[in-house]
C-alpha cells in the first residue's frame, strides 16, 4: 500500500474487499464508475463470493461503462471459471473476449463487458 501510494501519489488506493465499491465511490461523491478493471481470481472464488462482487460491479457501473477482467487460459475450463463466464453472459449485454495473450505468464485472455451501449449482435464476440 505504502509503495503504491508513493509511486502513484495522484491515485486513491484502498485496501478492502472488492464488494465495497459503492463505499469507496461515495468517498469521491459518486455512485457510478465509467470503468471497473479487475484482477480478481474469479476461478478460485466460491460462487457466492463471485455473485456478491459481480452484484457490486453491476450496481456501480455507469450505463455506458465497461467492466474489464481477465482469466488464465489453463483455468478457464474449471467449473468456477465457467460459471463466472456464464454469469458475465447473463448479466452483461455485451461480452468481448480478447485473443489469448501468450506473452502473459501464465497466458491469459481479457473479458470486456458492457451493460449498455452498442452491441454487435451476439452476446459473446471475439476482439480482433
Ligand atoms: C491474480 S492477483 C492480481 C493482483 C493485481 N490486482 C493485478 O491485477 O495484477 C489476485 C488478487 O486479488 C486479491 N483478492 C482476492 N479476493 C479479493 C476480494 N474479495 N477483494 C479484493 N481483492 C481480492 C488477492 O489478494 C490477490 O492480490
Amino acid at each position: 500500500m505504502r509503495g503504491l501510494r508513493l509511486r502513484f501519489p495522484s491515485v486513491s488506493i484502498y485496501h478492502d474487499s472488492a464488494d465495497k465499491i459503492q463505499k469507496y465511490l461515495a468517498h469521491h461523491r459518486r455512485t457510478k464508475a465509467d470503468y471497473i478493471i479487475s484482477g480478481l481470481p474469479w476461478a478460485n472464488m466460491p460462487v457466492n463470493v463471485q455473485e456478491h462482487i459481480l452484484s457490486a460491479v453491476l450496481a456501480s457501473l455507469a450505463p455506458d461503462g465497461m467492466f474489464t477482467t481477465f482469466t488464465y487460459v489453463h483455468a478457464c475450463w474449471l467449473p468456477r471459471a465457467r460459471r463466472f463466464r456464464e454469469r458475465l453472459e447473463r448479466y452483461f449485454t455485451q461480452v468481448k473476449i480478447s485473443r489469448i495473450v501468450w506473452r502473459n505468464v501464465p497466458p491469459a485472455f481479457v473479458y470486456r463487458c458492457r451493460v449498455g451501449g452498442l452491441t454487435t449482435g451476439g452476446r459473446f464476440t471475439s476482439l480482433q
